[in-house]
């Protein structure tokens, strides 16, 4: 079974190659969409530190619905374009915020949380979920975490 663990104090592009690798080897070979987005919330909480909500919300009839996770428990539904994640289901982009005080309409369901990170997956152009990252630090992402998280997607565009 499964026994990697990420090495310590690895830059950050490496870590996030390190947790895709890891993440792929998971769910390759694998079609249960909630055992590979389960299997890839627990890598992210694991390789990832400093956050305290790791996850996935899925697109269910036009609006996002909570998916596996690692953290506190969550809001269960959040219609597009609302919030941080509404906002990433709806542009289809990547949304990272360095204080969520400042993001509007911002939904807070852990109240520590103070920045995080959104990325839509993309299956044939369509958004079919988001990645959301939490952290009680202020500004903890940076474009390195975006673009390691927007390679961890575009990994599992046809696993979930
Ligand atoms: N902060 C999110 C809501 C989801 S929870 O943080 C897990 C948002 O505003 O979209």
């Amino acid at each position: 079974m499964y026994d990697f663990k990420p090495d310590a104090d690895l830059p950050k592009p490496e870590r996030y190659r390190q947790l895709v690798d890891a993440a792929g080897a998971l769910v390759d070979g694998e079609s249960d969409a909630v055992a590979n987005m389960a299997n890839v919330a627990a890598l992210m909480w694991e390789f990832l530190p400093g956050i305290n909500w790791a996850g996935f919300y899925r697109v269910v009839d036009g609006e996002l619905v909570l998916g596996p996770f690692a953290g506190r428990p969550a809001c269960i539904r959040i219609p597009f374009g609302i919030g941080v994640c509404g906002t990433a289901a709806s542009t289809g982009e990547t949304q990272l915020v360095r204080d969520v005080h400042d993001f509007p309409g911002h939904i807070a369901c852990d109240a520590a949380s103070r920045s995080e990170v959104v990325v839509p997956v993309k299956r044939d152009g369509e958004v079919i979920a988001v990645i959301d990252i939490d952290s009680p630090e202020l500004a903890r992402f940076d474009e390195e975490d975006a673009a390691g998280v927007e390679a961890l997607a575009l990994r599992l565009a046809n696993a979930i």
